[in-house]
């Protein structure tokens, strides 16, 4: 036993650390009494470890020991000559091969000053750190990374090879297949071939020892996100708002749904999830909730999506009303005017209304699109297609939110203008007459159109050439 105690606090203190005031640096990290980088223990051993420094010390220890088992122990004093220093004794009885690892002493304010030493606690019943579970452990492939099979080893002088399942033995080739007896093997470059079950394996005293492992490569590909209201979402205050994001990912892909909202953080918003996996991808959905609608819930509701490095979202504005309302206005004053011939003239007034108002068009107090097949209502407007002189009217628009028993209408009055024609030319009449001398004549000119035309007579002489002279004698 006694051949184990590693190194005496003397051992400190007869490099004159005692001389405290001229070895100001000397502490800026806190100081173990070992100065090998590793060592080696044999199984049921005792680990001591002495730490010391000007600040306060603790340990950060291997994930094998718990600082309040048993077998570990912490004694803390002040040391030095003028007692200016901590010390820290770290003591663990007895020691197990699962404590192999690195054992750091730290300041507990300073985390980044510290010192630590990697232990080995041999045991040939267990050359493996980590003893083999039931089912091999999931080991995550990651591009651009280093794929490591976490095989660390009690005894840093042991032989693993690594073994491609069923049975390819595979050599460390200090470029690709590095072993590191604190990490296990460290492939630099994994590929296609690191996908499947690998195993660890050494052999003490003709037992073999393994540690098994299955590579996963997960998959990071975001087919589709899609939010089934994007644009804006009106609704009441009260009201209940879904919004659900449906995510499709290649097969095998984990996805991670997040949501920002306005009131995150109060707690009347549910997120609910699902999956369903079909042969050749996955869908993800996630329904966010909101059970009553308050103002302050008005805003931008975004759908995060993150799956390894891919990132997508999609987003949609929500607007709260406190109330139903319509408000209904003339868009260019009451009297609008088209003309005869056009192609199409749309009658649409000013309208903002929530929730959807239902509209009634009417011309002349007559519902307008079933008089004539030539109107019909596109959304809020109505369209009038090949402008004729009979469209000019008196037209209202009336809306109306029933459940609300809220009704709005407005009237429009439409003048269509018809170029003037007149009356005597869809006559063939002809261009020239002959009337006797002193004779009394009345000339008829009908003319029409909107508006009213004017009509004006003009007085030509008979155009000379082309003429026979007979008829001008
Ligand atoms: C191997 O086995 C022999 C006999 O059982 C034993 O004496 C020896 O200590 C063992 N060696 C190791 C490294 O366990
Ligand atoms: C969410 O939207 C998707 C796509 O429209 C639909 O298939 C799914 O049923 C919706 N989920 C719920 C809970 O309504
Ligand atoms: C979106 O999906 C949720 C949940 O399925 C549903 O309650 C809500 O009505 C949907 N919204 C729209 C605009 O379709
Ligand atoms: C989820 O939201 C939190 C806080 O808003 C954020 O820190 C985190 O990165 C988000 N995660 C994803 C996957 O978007
Ligand atoms: C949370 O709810 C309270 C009360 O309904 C409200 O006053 C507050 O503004 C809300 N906070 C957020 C962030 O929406
Ligand atoms: C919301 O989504 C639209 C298009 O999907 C994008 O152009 C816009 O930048 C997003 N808004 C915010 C605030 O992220
Ligand atoms: C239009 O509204 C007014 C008052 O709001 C009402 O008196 C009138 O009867 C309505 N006209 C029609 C055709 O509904």
């Amino acid at each position: 036993m006694l051949e184990i105690f590693l190194v005496m606090l003397c051992g400190l203190t007869s490099r004159g650390m005692t001389k405290d005031a001229d070895n100001k640096g000397r502490f800026s990290s806190p100081v173990l009494d070992v100065t090998e980088r590793q060592i080696t223990l044999e199984k049921n051993q005792m680990v001591q470890l002495n730490c010391r420094g000007r600040w306060e010390l603790e340990w950060v220890l291997p994930s094998g020991v718990s600082k309040n088992q048993v077998s570990a122990q912490v004694e803390e004093t002040r040391c030095g000559k003028r007692a200016n220093h901590y010390c820290s004794r770290l003591t663990l009885s007895p020691a197990l091969a699962q404590h192999t690892g690195s054992y750091r002493c730290r300041y507990l304010h300073k985390q980044r000053k510290h010192t630590s030493v990697y232990v080995f606690i041999a045991d040939s019943q267990q050359p493996f750190v980590k003893v083999q579970k039931e089912i091999p452990d999931v080991v995550y492939m990651k591009e651009g990374e280093d794929l490591v099979f976490p095989c660390r080893v009690t005894n840093p002088d042991s032989k693993v090879s690594l073994v491609k399942f069923p049975d390819r033995r595979l050599g460390t080739d200090q470029r690709n297949i590095i072993w590191n007896n604190r990490k296990g093997f460290v492939i630099r470059t994994p590929t296609y071939f690191y996908i499947g079950l690998f195993s660890c394996e050494t052999i003490i005293n003709g037992t073999k020892f393994t540690n098994k492992f299955l590579t996963y490569r997960p998959v990071n590909k975001i087919q589709q996100v899609y939010l089934n209201s994007t644009g804006l979402v009106q609704a009441l205050q009260g009201e209940r708002l879904a919004l659900n994001c449906t995510v499709t990912a290649e097969w095998n892909s984990r996805v991670k749904i997040n949501w920002s909202y306005p009131g995150k953080g109060n707690s009347s918003v549910s997120i609910s999830r699902r999956i369903t996996q079909s042969k050749t991808n996955v869908v993800f959905y996630s329904i966010l909730t909101v059970h009553k609608l308050h103002k302050a819930d008005k805003g931008l509701y975004t759908c995060h999506v993150t799956s390894g490095p891919a990132k997508r979202e999609v987003n949609t504005s929500v607007i709260v009303y406190d109330q139903p309302f319509i408000t209904l206005k003339h868009k260019d004053g009451s009297l609008v005017y088209a003309h005869a011939g056009q192609k199409s003239f749309r009658l649409f007034p000013k309208l903002r209304a929530f929730p959807e108002p239902e509209i009634v068009w009417l011309k002349d107090g007559m519902v307008a699109d079933e008089q004539c097949s030539r109107y019909h209502v596109d959304g809020y407007s109505l369209v009038i297609r090949d402008v004729a002189e009979e469209d000019a009217g008196v037209y209202t628009i009336l809306t109306r939110i029933q459940q609300f028993g809220l009704y709005r209408n407005l009237t429009l009055s439409l003048v269509v203008n018809v170029k003037p024609q007149i009356g005597e030319k869809a006559v063939a009449v002809r261009d020239t007459a002959t009337m006797p001398r002193f004779s009394r004549q009345a000339f008829r000119c009908t003319a029409h159109g909107v508006p009213r035309p004017q009509i004006q007579w003009l007085w030509h002489r008979c155009p000379s050439k082309g003429l026979s002279p007979a008829r001008l004698a």
